[in-house]
């Protein structure tokens, strides 16, 4: 069976700006009807077949990491992962002619970095697709796979209310602000005043909202929850805000996804975590583990969404 793609070939992820609504909505069907061949165990297009994809991370990973691995492995593509510290750029070689190196061998880059700054340098140098697997600023393939999950849980995301509850201006809130306002829902941010999303940001993400979308900002959790479809939360410390983390324990604690604040919460509401999460810190062990929680299919969703992005773009 072929799939019938709009071809995106070629471009970069980096985040979710450059791809429209319509562009978002078609990875997600490809990556439904994915997930539907594999749970069928129909056969799958070998898209991948002969190609080299570069698996370069900075920081820890489980999930992105191993879901890439798997996709391309499924997508019949070899995947080649070496940390940032056992390139020679820890002996001074620069992240320009390293790009240059991987151009040399392979068809596409995946990469998790601190800095986005640095994504865009490894975009700008590279001729092959780079896909951004999370840094400081973003983390759009989390997010696709967030909203795969609120499609198939609340059979649809226009009108849906999500809620994000932790620091709105995280990686991961920021991705899925622009995705479920593209796609038109409601994005709830409950997020202490310091830790808002930054609002220059909020406003571009505003601009490129769907007709009705909103994205309502608050600090108080209770009121945030109340016509919650979606209460989504995230760690407090993300990977290099180490240094803050006295603070951020102090500033995040009123913000704990609890089984009291749940209570408030209509009793449909699913929980989501992108996960990994430090559990007694922004949620709590009976609600990841509670009847409302879908964490382990919306990690499940992070393959057939990295399936979807790698047959699209390389
Ligand atoms: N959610 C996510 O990106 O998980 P990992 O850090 O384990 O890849
Ligand atoms: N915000 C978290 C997400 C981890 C997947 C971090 O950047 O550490």
């Amino acid at each position: 069976m072929r799939y019938n793609v709009r071809s995106m070939k070629g471009r970069d992820l980096l985040t979710l700006s450059n791809f429209t609504r319509e562009e978002i909505k078609e990875i997600l069907k490809l990556a439904s009807e994915m997930k539907y061949l594999l749970k069928s165990g129909k056969y799958v297009i070998p898209y991948l077949n002969g190609k080299s994809i570069f698996l370069l991370f900075q920081k820890p990973s489980t999930r992105t990491r191993l879901s890439f691995e798997v996709a391309i492995h499924q997508l019949g593509g070899f995947p080649i992962y070496i940390n940032w510290n056992e390139l020679q750029i820890i002996r001074g070689e620069s992240l320009e002619d390293t790009v240059r190196a991987i151009n040399a061998y392979c068809d596409a880059i995946v990469a998790r970095v601190y800095k986005h700054s640095d994504l865009e340098t490894i975009a700008d140098i590279s001729r092959i697709p780079v896909i951004n697997a999370l840094s400081d600023l973003a983390h759009p393939c989390q997010a696709l796979a967030d909203c795969l999950t609120i499609i198939e849980k609340k059979g649809k995301i226009e009108d849906i209310n999500v809620v994000f509850i932790g620091d709105g201006n995280n990686n991961v809130c920021r991705s899925l602000s622009e995705a479920v306002l593209k796609l038109g829902g409601n994005m709830i941010i409950v997020s202490p005043k310091k830790y808002q999303i930054d609002p220059s940001y909020a406003e571009f993400i505003k601009k490129n909202a769907y007709k009705n979308s909103s994205l309502i900002l608050t600090d108080n959790p209770i009121e945030g929850v109340k016509e919650a479809d979606v209460i989504y939360t995230d760690v407090w410390i993300s990977m290099g805000q180490e240094s803050e983390s006295e603070e951020r324990m102090r500033e995040f604690k009123k913000y704990q996804v609890n089984s009291e604040l749940l209570s408030f919460a209509p009793n449909d509401v699913i929980i989501m975590h992108c996960l990994p999460a430090h559990r007694g810190l922004e949620i709590t062990d009976d609600v990841i583990d509670g009847k409302n929680s879908v964490v382990w299919d919306q990690a499940e969703n992070r393959l057939h969404v990295q399936k979807a992005i790698l047959t699209l773009l390389v």
